[in-house]
């Protein structure tokens, strides 16, 4: 079956650290899996394993990103981690709900997780891009 591509990594979302680019691309990829996995109408488990990998790996791109902006001193720090709490609070939720057997919850994480990474990584993420040493 075709793949149905989500949401495309675009050049102009480079925030001209490699590092940080790889793990944009593959939080791109991840939720493009999740989309066919759900498009394929896979069952709950194997979505659920599928939320549960872009959940950690969410996790493990904040704290490398907050990380490199501690070191480089960014001045908005504070207001950058703030919305990954948030972010964070946010799928947790949506984890939980469909932990409980609201599968339905699957589609609006879906489109949640998409709309909220390409504005971050459109908005958020172009702000330290001067600040951050490669
Ligand atoms: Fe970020």
């Amino acid at each position: 079956m075709k793949e149905v591509f989500l949401i495309e990594w675009k050049n102009e979302y480079s925030v001209n650290n490699e590092e940080i680019d790889k793990q944009h691309k593959r939080l791109f990829e991840l939720i493009n899996d999740f989309f066919n996995s759900f498009q394929l109408g896979q069952a709950e488990d194997s979505l659920s394993e599928t939320i549960i990998e872009t959940i950690n790996y969410t996790k493990y791109h904040f704290e490398y990103e907050e990380k490199i902006l501690k070191e480089c001193r960014y001045p908005e720090y504070n207001i950058h981690f703030k919305e990954h709490v948030d972010f964070k609070a946010k799928i947790y939720v949506f984890h939980e709900k469909f932990e409980n057997g609201d599968f339905e919850v699957a589609y609006d994480l879906m489109l949640f997780l998409r709309d909220w990474l390409i504005k971050h990584v459109m908005l958020e993420d172009q702000k330290y891009k001067n600040h951050i040493k490669t």
